[in-house]
């Protein structure tokens, strides 16, 4: 006899639940009580299409539909800020991904997607705070043997976006020269004399990040040549016998100053006409 009440005691509790199944209410709503995050100084498209957009993706695509807790002002009926964070990655950013395109600038390839999610460098964008200036600093807190790199004595005075797109695909495979050529156009060439070693890219003799050693050189002295200038008849060079002019501690680019390429010399020497 008791448990015949204590089911239709749950039944009742069922259809009352499904009468007040959560409703999408739009993001307007939302702020009327919520005025902190309403706010807010950002202007722009972003914010007004999470705003005056279909209601369910504004607030509500990560907190969920908002009709009960609208009604209850009660924190059990929306999901809570607790419940978001642990979500699996993919989820988070699926929410941002209803409206942006699904592969944003290569995202779906890019290594971050397997490891990251749009939140935890656009944690800014959730709440429409102002734009994080910060964002070198957030690369450089998962980015630590970067992060050490730019703060060596020479560095590049320059910031990560100028180089890595990082919802690019594949970002080891892009062109590091042609990143490199956007700024330094002057080694563009094509040059009459070109330096073969440029075609494994300006990363063989530079530190992009940052060195000890001047213009970015990965390491000082003649080290930085014979990485591809070794032969068995050192110093020997090609056909060319080296032993004078190494005699006295110069460097190769002493004397081959256009290590770039060159358009007047075979030997990127830099003549005096
Ligand atoms: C009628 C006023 C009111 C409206 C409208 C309202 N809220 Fe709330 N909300 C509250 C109050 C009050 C609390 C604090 C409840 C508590 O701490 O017990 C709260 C708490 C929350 C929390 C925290 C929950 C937690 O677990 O701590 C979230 C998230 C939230 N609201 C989101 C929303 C969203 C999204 C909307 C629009 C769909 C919305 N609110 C609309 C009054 C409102
Ligand atoms: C892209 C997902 C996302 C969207 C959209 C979003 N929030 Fe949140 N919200 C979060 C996360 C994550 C937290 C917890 C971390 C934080 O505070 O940044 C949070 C925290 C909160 C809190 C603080 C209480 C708590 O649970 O910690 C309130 C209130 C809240 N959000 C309301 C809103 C309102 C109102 C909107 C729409 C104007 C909104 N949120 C849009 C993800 C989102
Ligand atoms: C309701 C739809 C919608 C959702 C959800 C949404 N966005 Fe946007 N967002 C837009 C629109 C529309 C623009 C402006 C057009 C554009 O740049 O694509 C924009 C612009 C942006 C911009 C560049 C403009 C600016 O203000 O700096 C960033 C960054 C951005 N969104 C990140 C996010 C992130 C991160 C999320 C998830 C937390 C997200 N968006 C969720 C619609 C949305
Ligand atoms: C590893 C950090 C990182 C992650 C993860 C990330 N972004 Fe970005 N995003 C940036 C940086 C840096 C910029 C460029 C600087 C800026 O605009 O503030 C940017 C710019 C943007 C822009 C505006 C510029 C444009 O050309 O469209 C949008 C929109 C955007 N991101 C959306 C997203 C979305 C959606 C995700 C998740 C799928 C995401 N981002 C994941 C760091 C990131
Ligand atoms: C929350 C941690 C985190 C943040 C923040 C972050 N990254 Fe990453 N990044 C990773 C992880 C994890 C990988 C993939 C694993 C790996 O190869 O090291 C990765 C990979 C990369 C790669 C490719 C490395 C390779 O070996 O191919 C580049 C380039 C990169 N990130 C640049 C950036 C830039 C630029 C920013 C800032 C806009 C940034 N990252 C912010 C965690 C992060
Ligand atoms: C001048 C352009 C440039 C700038 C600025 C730059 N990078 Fe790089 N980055 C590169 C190049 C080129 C490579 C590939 C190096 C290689 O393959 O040896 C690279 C490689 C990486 C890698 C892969 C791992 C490694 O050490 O080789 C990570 C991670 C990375 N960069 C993160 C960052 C972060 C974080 C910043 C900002 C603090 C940044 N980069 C600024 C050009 C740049
Ligand atoms: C967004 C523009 C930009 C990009 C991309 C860029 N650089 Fe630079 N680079 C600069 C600026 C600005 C300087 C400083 C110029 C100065 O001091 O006269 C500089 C300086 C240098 C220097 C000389 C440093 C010194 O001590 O004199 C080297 C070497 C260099 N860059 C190599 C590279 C390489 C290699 C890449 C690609 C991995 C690259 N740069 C990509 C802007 C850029
Ligand atoms: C074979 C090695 C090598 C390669 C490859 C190389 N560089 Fe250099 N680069 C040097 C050396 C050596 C110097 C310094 C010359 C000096 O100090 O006299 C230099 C200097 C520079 C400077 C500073 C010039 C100045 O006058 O201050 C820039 C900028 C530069 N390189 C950019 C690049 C770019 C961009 C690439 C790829 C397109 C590249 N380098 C590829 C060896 C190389
Ligand atoms: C990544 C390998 C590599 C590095 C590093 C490198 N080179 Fe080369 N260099 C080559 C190759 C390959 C050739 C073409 C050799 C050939 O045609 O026999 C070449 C050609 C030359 C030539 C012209 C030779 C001729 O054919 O007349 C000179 C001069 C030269 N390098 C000097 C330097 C100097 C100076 C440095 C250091 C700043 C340097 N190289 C670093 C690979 C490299
Ligand atoms: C004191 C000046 C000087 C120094 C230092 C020097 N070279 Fe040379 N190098 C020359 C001259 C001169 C030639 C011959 C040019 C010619 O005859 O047109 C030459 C020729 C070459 C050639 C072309 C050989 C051939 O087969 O035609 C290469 C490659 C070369 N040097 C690489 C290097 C490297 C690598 C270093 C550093 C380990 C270096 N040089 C140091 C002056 C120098």
């Amino acid at each position: 006899m008791r448990t015949h009440f204590l089911w239709l005691f749950a039944l009742i509790c069922c259809l009352g639940l499904y009468a007040q199944e959560r409703q999408p209410t739009g993001s307007v709503v939302c702020v009327e009580c919520h005025v902190d995050i309403g706010t807010f100084s950002r202007k722009g498209a972003h914010r007004n299409a999470m705003f005056l957009g279909e209601a369910g993706r504004g607030c509500e695509a990560c907190h969920g539909n908002g009709s009960a807790h609208v009604e209850s002002g009660e924190a059990a009926d929306i999901l809570g800020g607790d419940v978001l964070v642990e979500w699996p990655d993919e989820q988070k950013s699926k929410a941002c991904l209803s409206c942006h395109q699904e592969n944003i600038h290569g995202w779906l390839s890019s290594p971050h997607e397997s490891d990251l999610s749009c939140w935890n460098c656009h944690g800014e964008m959730l709440h429409f705070h102002e734009p994080d200036e910060q964002k070198q600093a957030k690369c450089a807190e998962c980015h630590k043997d970067v992060a050490m790199r730019i703060k060596l004595q020479y560095r590049h005075p320059i910031s990560c976006e100028d180089c890595h797109d990082p919802h690019q695909e594949n970002e080891r495979g892009v062109d590091s020269t042609d990143r490199c050529l956007r700024c330094h156009s002057e080694y563009q060439g094509p040059f009459v004399y070109e330096h073969a070693a440029l075609d494994d890219g300006c990363q063989v003799c530079h530190e992009p990040h940052g060195s000890h050693t001047p213009r970015l050189l990965k390491m000082t002295g003649n080290g930085l040549c014979l990485q591809c200038h070794t032969q068995s008849i050192f110093p020997s060079i090609g056909k060319k016998v080296h032993s004078t002019q190494l005699s006295g501690g110069a460097f190769c680019y002493d004397c081959h100053t256009d290590v770039h390429g060159s358009n007047t010399d075979p030997s990127l020497i830099r003549r005096l006409k």
